[in-house]
Formats: structure tokens, sequence, C-alpha cells
């Protein structure tokens, strides 16, 4: 896969404005399907997904997102080196009562917010590395299922 230099908008993106991300991120998935807020178990109560979104446990779970992103960004010559640990990942998500279906709401989240944050520095083939990486990530992790 041809994931060409473009996905290396990447890091900088993360220094410069992770609340920005969170915040894109998080509103655009759980306005896609309010339904996943239910998976994570909250501590604290929730009167409204604006709460939720703001919740400590949410923010955790944000950020680890990002950090399986980066993880994946910093070896996109050798997504293979990621394989067991993507793959358990996945198992993870099973057992917590997540669908692979849902991880395209994540991966369309993730587009909107770079899409939002880039302005006109977000073309068609940046869109398109983004899905190729993506794609990738959520395959393996899927994988985990079917065992
Ligand atoms: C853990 C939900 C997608 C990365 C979890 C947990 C829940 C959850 C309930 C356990 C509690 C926690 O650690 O916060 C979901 C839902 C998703 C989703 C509902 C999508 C609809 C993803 C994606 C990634 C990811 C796409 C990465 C690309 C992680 C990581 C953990 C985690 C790294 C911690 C696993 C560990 O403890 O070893 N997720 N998740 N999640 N999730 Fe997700």
């Amino acid at each position: 896969i041809d994931f060409g230099v473009r996905v290396n908008v990447w890091q900088p993106l993360l220094r410069a404005c992770t609340f920005r991300i969170v915040w894109y991120l998080s509103g655009r998935l759980f306005e896609l399907d309010p339904t996943l807020l239910t998976l994570f178990h909250y501590t604290t109560s929730c009167g409204s997904t604006q709460d939720c979104l703001a919740s400590p446990e949410f923010l955790d779970h944000v950020t680890k997102v990002m950090l399986v992103i980066d993880a994946a960004v910093s070896n996109l010559d050798d997504l293979l080196s990621l394989e067991d640990f993507l793959l358990n990942l996945g198992r993870k998500h099973q057992a917590v009562g997540v669908h692979t279906q849902s991880f395209a709401l994540v991966g369309e989240s993730l587009l909107y917010m770079l899409q939002c944050s880039l302005g006109p520095a977000y073309t068609a083939p940046l869109r398109q590395a983004w899905l190729n990486m993506y794609s990738v990530v959520v395959a393996a992790m899927s994988r985990g299922w079917a065992e």
C-alpha cells in the first residue's frame, strides 16, 4: 500500500491541537451513533452527551485511540509489527460489546477531525492515505473477532 508522506501531517497536528482532536473526534462519533456512549461504563453519571464527552473515562479512551493511531503512523512502513497488539485490542473490544461495524464511525470521525483541522490542506490524496492506514488498523483489530 502506498501511504505516501502525507500521513506525516499527523505528528505536528497531534502536538498542536490535542484539545481540538478530542472535541471533534468524540463529538462527531456520538453524533453519528449516540448509543456508543452506553458502551463506556461511566462511574460518574451523565446528564447529557456533553457531560459524557467531558468525563475522565471518556477522555482517557480518546487518548488511547490517539496513541494507537500515533503508533500506526510511526510504523507505516511496517504495520505488520503491530499485528499482535491490534488483534488483542480487537479481542478486548469484542469483550466489552463493541461491534466491528462501529469502527467505521470512528474512521469517519477521524477524517472529519482532520478536515476541520487542516482546512484547504485536506486534499483527496491525503484523505485516501488516511483511509488506507485506518483500514489496515481496523482490519487487524477485526481479526480478533473471528477466533
Ligand atoms: C479500551 C470502547 C474504538 C483503542 C476500550 C474500552 C471500551 C472501549 C469500553 C474499555 C474501557 C477503557 O479502557 O476505556 C470503544 C468503542 C469504540 C472503540 C465503543 C468504537 C466504536 C477504538 C479504536 C481504538 C481503540 C478504533 C484504536 C484505534 C482502545 C484502547 C483501549 C480501549 C487502546 C485500552 C485497551 C487495554 O486496556 O488494553 N474501548 N473503543 N478503541 N480502546 Fe476502544
